[in-house]
């Protein structure tokens, strides 16, 4: 008998809920903590923090897509603490969030997470290296 609705309708593709952006943070992070490149940076900065880290990203992402306000913090002056973060974790970073964005969203909707993490990206990429990236680039 096909069951329906479904039991766990944030494992699907649908709109931007705060259940939804709980499935993605915790999708996105099983596999930036799996990635050789960008999972020993994470180990090294969390290490036994993960469970807040966690929770931390989705206070932030639904601060940004659903204007929920529970995030406070220093994104840009943890992510300068950061040691050994180069260009290529960069374009390991975003290529994940693409894949798990696409996933979960809507086009329009993951199009809007892409952005605003761009929109972070470019303010790290610049504080870390001074510079645009080199590699495949728009502009
Ligand atoms: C490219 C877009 C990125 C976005 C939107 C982003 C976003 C964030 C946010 C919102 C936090 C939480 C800060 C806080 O707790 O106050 C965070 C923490 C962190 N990010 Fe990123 N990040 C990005 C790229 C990267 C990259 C490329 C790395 C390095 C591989 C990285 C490593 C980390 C680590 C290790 C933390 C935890 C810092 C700590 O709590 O000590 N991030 N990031
Ligand atoms: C100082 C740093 C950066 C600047 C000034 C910059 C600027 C831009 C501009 C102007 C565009 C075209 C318009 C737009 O879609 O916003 C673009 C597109 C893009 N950037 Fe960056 N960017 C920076 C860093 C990065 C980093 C670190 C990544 C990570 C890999 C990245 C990935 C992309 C991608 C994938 C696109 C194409 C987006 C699309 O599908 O339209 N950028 N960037």
């Amino acid at each position: 008998m096909q069951l329906s609705p479904p039991h766990a309708p944030h494992l699907v593709r649908g709109p931007i809920t705060q259940e939804r952006l709980a499935t993605l943070v915790h999708g996105f992070y099983a596999d930036v903590r799996a990635d050789p490149l960008l999972g020993p940076v994470f180990e090294q900065a969390l290490a036994d923090r993960w469970e807040p880290h966690l929770e931390r990203m989705v206070a932030f992402w639904s601060t940004v897509a659903l204007g929920s306000k529970s995030f406070t913090g220093n994104v840009f002056g943890k992510h300068m603490a950061l040691a050994d973060v180069t260009p290529a974790h960069f374009a390991a970073w975003v290529r994940l969030w693409g894949e798990h964005t696409e996933r979960l969203f809507h086009a329009e909707d993951a199009r809007e997470l892409q952005i605003t993490a761009h929109g972070i990206a470019r303010n790290l990429f610049q504080g870390y290296f001074g510079t645009r990236p080199t590699f495949a680039h728009r502009s």
